[in-house]
């Protein structure tokens, strides 16, 4: 019998300010241990395959497709996901204003939206309508939400600038 390449692994991750040590097999990818070992249902499995934007989570602080990066290379990284972006109570400028503008139909793309939305305006935080589309147009939206996003993405934009504090409930 030739000797097996399946090799788990044992990484340690940052995810939301919290340290979590695992175990992973070779090809585990981010979002299935956010989803799978972390029980983190924020970020969505769409594509698989880097292209939908519905496994967004920050890296860092730069938006990244989870479904794409190898668990065991993110380690000893700042990894946010939606549920670290804000709280119920102190929800992110960005979450509020997707809620006020209602803007999403089925909802499964509004991780990725929020997410890269967000660090869109952590590091621009007055992008002009080109920018903001140009942020987003790796994020499909099937149901064409478009311009509820859009309008979300200008109250998220106008609430950071009148309280620049307001960053949610960051870890
Ligand atoms: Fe990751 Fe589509 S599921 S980009």
């Amino acid at each position: 019998m030739p000797p097996s390449t399946y090799a788990e692994q044992a990484i340690a991750l940052r995810v939301n300010g919290q340290a979590h040590a695992l175990t992973v097999g070779p090809s585990a990818t981010l979002l299935q241990v956010l989803r799978n070992d972390l029980g983190l249902n924020g970020p969505k499995y769409g594509c698989g395959l880097g292209q939908c934007g519905a496994c967004t989570v920050h890296i860092d602080g730069v938006a990244a497709r989870a479904c794409v990066i190898p668990a065991a290379q993110v380690q000893d990284r700042a990894i946010t996901t939606l549920e670290g972006l804000g709280s119920r109570q102190r929800p992110h400028p960005v979450q509020s204003a997707f809620i006020s503008a209602q803007a999403a139909q089925c909802g499964y793309c509004l991780n990725g939206m929020i997410m890269t939305v967000a660090a869109l305006l952590a590091r621009e935080p007055q992008p002009s309508p080109q920018a903001v589309r140009d942020a987003l147009s790796g994020n499909l939206c099937r149901c064409g939400a478009h311009l509820e996003i859009l309008a979300a993405v200008a109250q998220a934009t106008a609430a950071m600038a009148a309280e620049p504090a307001n960053t949610g409930a960051q870890p």
